[in-house]
């Protein structure tokens, strides 16, 4: 059986950091953020705020939408590569949030691409007949891996989270996902593990990211993959009425759309105030347009992202 999205939802800090707010602490400024990346500010999660208490409102959110209770999931996967533990999972902390039912919890770690890859495995065993009900969030508060001093990546990540509940359906939904990997370029950009980071002098132990060729490798593969999605159907990109990007970076978007021949008007962008939230930004702009009315059932949505691995994935579904 299909899976289709019966409720999504998200949720962001009230903790604002502004570019101007920047400009005070490393040497940048506003233009230079707007005109590289697009982001105006960023939302940054306080001290009782990690991605359980984000992840957990998200749900809510989204599980209220669907008209269900958390009583009645299956299966819960968080996509995130930021919990405050190796293990337990984020998944099994927010699963004794929401449930008293010992239902299966799992991270999926593919950096900003998670929230793809946790939907494609969802997707699975949806199909299978496995469950029925699978909660899917993505949770990022990659903001406190950026080096206090360092600009490149100080200005581009915010935290947050977003949800969808998936259930097994007639028709329509998510109707295929493709998920690549290459991690012969895994040293363009990561966070090593906490557990190593005493072993490291400081400097090894923040966020690492060489920006510029991060930047053209994703531009490449997005490309690449928008392109193998539609023909894995034989449309068009006029058959998209909606394409929901992963929100690093606008002129990353702007080429992805452009690759599409799709105007600007066709695509859901949250950046220049939630910045890059990782895991949570394609469901975090997937709900912000379901909830303004941009996004109607029965329209088709194209949701891709790009991150750390390098992994790059995309669902093509009808909503
Ligand atoms: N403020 C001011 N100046 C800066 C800053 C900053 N924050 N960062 C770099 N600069 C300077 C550089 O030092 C350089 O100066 P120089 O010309 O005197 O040497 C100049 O600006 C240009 O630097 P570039 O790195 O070439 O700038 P670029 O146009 O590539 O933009 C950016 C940098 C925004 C990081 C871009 O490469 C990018 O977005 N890359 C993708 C990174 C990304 O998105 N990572 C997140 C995870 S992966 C993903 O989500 C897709």
């Amino acid at each position: 059986m299909p899976s289709v999205i019966a409720g999504t939802g998200h949720y962001l800090p009230v903790q604002c950091l502004t570019n101007a707010m920047l400009e005070q602490r490393v040497d940048t400024s506003h233009e230079w953020i707007v005109e590289r990346t697009g982001i105006h500010e960023r939302r940054i999660a306080g001290p009782t705020e990690n991605n359980v208490t984000m992840g957990v409102a998200a749900a809510r959110q989204a599980l209220q939408a669907a008209l269900l209770d958390a009583a009645d999931l299956d299966l819960i996967i968080v996509a995130t590569t930021s919990g405050d533990y190796a293990f337990p999972s984020v998944a099994c902390e927010i699963q004794a949030q929401l449930t008293s039912r010992p239902i299966p919890a799992f991270d999926v770690g593919a950096a900003c691409a998670g929230f793809i890859f946790a939907l494609s495995v969802a997707d699975q065993y949806i199909r299978a007949g496995t469950y029925r009900n699978v909660l899917v969030i993505g949770s990022d508060v990659l903001s406190r891996f950026c080096h206090p001093d360092d600009r490149n990546t100080l200005v581009l990540f915010g935290d947050g989270a977003g949800a969808v509940v998936l259930t097994a359906g007639e028709q329509g939904g998510i109707l295929s996902t493709h998920l690549h990997s290459a991690g012969e370029f895994a040293q363009l950009l990561g966070v090593k593990h906490a557990a190593r980071q005493a072993a490291e002098p400081l400097a090894e132990a923040w966020m690492f990211m060489q920006g510029r060729e991060v930047f053209k490798v994703a531009v490449t593969k997005l490309s690449e993959l928008v392109i193998e999605t539609l023909a894995a159907h034989q449309l068009t990109p006029a058959a998209i009425d909606w394409l929901v990007p992963h929100q690093a970076n606008m002129r990353i978007i702007t080429a992805t759309a452009k690759k599409l021949d799709l105007p600007l008007a066709q695509v859901v962008t949250t950046l220049s105030y939630t910045g890059n939230t990782s895991a949570a930004s394609v469901p975090i702009a997937l709900d912000t347009a379901i909830r303004d009315g941009r996004i109607q059932r029965g329209q088709k949505l194209l949701l891709e992202a790009f991150g750390g691995g390098f992994a790059w994935g995309s669902a093509l579904i009808d909503y």
